[in-house]
């Protein structure tokens, strides 16, 4: 198991080195390795994340949240790999790893950006499969 996640790590940086293809490295692999245990400790039938949900999860509009940001492409549009706008008008850098390549490398940033943003388009936290699965997704982007 730990050697099978070895070799799909190499390969993730190979394939990042050599083709500059989309792909986790070590520090996102880190990153939603944390959101596992996490979402572990809340539900013990957790088996793994789902980056097509997260994907769904990220382009849906929920409700509950503020009026003007029923969605995270209110602010990070809807195509992560350009700039998107805070709604005061600030930029914000690209979210698709294959763009940004230190995006979700800090647990710190990614569990406050997670807090904050959640609660801003949903009104409540985001579960930690529910944070986990956008991640596993932003982070293969
Ligand atoms: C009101 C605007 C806004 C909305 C809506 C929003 N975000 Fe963000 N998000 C930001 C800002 C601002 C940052 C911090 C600046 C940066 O990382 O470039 C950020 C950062 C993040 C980060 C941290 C990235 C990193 O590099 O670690 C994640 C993860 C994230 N957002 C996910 C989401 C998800 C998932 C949603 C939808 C539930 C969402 N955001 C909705 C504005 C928003």
């Amino acid at each position: 198991m730990k050697h099978a996640r070895a070799i799909a790590m190499a390969i993730g940086l190979a394939a990042a080195a050599f083709t500059g293809a989309a792909s986790a490295g070590p520090g996102q692999d880190a990153i939603i390795a944390a959101w596992a245990d996490k979402a572990k400790a809340a539900d013990p039938a957790f088996s793994g994340f789902d980056a097509a949900a997260g994907k769904a999860f990220f382009f849906a509009k929920h409700t509950g949240g503020g009026a003007e940001t029923p969605s995270c492409t209110s602010c990070h549009t809807d195509n992560i790999k350009k700039s998107g706008q805070t709604r005061a008008g600030k930029a914000i850098d690209p979210m698709a790893v294959s763009v940004q390549a230190d995006r979700y490398t800090d647990l710190a940033k990614v569990e406050k950006w997670i807090g904050r943003n959640c609660n801003s388009v949903l009104g409540r936290d985001c579960t930690a499969k529910e944070a986990g699965d956008v991640i596993s997704w932003l982070a293969s982007q």
